[in-house]
């Protein structure tokens, strides 16, 4: 299993507020899942623990049978770069980096090779972006930045793409056309896919939803 949370539960001590109550989800490789639910029902907190950016107060998380618990904070860095694509509502781009630059930043704790540089120019021309390689951010719209976010998200070859919001800054046409891609990539890429979304066209198009609703999964 990718993924395996049990009995998970997380609280925040102040203000005092359990946001997740005895959760148990499993994600298998390459699978793709839709996680709908109000706002401040716990969805990016959840995002969070599966992307072992935030731990559990109670319960277990296993990434590939290891206990995250157990990791050390580099150890769990690690595992975020090597392993984990994130996607969040915003693009996070570096507005004064290109847009080859930004999808190699993830790439910046290796070594340089050749090979990175041309995934990531293979990666651009796969989001349509083989046009824009020198532009910057700002010389960009919101669909093609977001789509720059895919790319960079993808550049390490991660097993786990999570996506939190990815189409809320974008109108109709771009969001559906970055769910598409998104759907398109958990297939050909074998990356496994877990997209909190209020669209709930996105989430039908999706093989699995879950709802999370009063800190509850279901
Ligand atoms: N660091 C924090 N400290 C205290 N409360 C928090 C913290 N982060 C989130 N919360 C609370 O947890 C709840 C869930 O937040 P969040 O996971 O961001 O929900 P969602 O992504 O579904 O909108 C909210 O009520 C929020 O106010
Ligand atoms: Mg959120």
């Amino acid at each position: 299993m990718l993924l395996e949370l049990t009995h998970v539960h997380k609280s925040y001590a102040s203000p005092p507020v359990e946001v997740l109550r005895d959760i148990n989800f499993q994600l298998a490789d390459g699978e793709a899942v839709a996680i709908v639910g109000p706002s401040g029902s716990g969805k990016s907190t959840l995002l969070n623990i599966l992307g072992a950016l935030d731990r559990p107060t109670q319960g277990t998380a296993l990434s590939d049978g290891c206990d995250l618990a157990a990791l050390t904070e580099p150890e769990l860095a690690a595992i975020r770069n090597r392993q984990i694509g994130f996607i969040f509502q915003l693009h996070h781009l570096l507005p004064q980096c290109t847009v080859l630059e930004n999808v190699l930043i993830p790439t910046l704790t290796m070594k340089a090779t050749p090979a990175n540089r041309h995934r990531a120019e293979h990666l651009l021309k796969r989001v349509g972006l083989q046009q824009r390689l020198e532009h910057r951010p700002g010389q960009l719209s919101g669909g093609e930045c977001q789509r720059v976010a895919v790319a960079r998200a993808l550049i390490n070859q991660p097993k786990l793409l999570l996506a939190d919001e990815p189409t809320g800054a974008l109108d109709h046409i771009n969001a559906t056309g970055l769910g598409q891609l998104l759907i398109e990539l958990n297939k050909e890429q074998g990356v496994a896919l877990v997209v909190v979304t209020h669209s709930t066209e996105l989430a039908s198009r999706l093989p699995r939803r879950l709802e999370l609703c009063d800190g509850s999964l279901h």
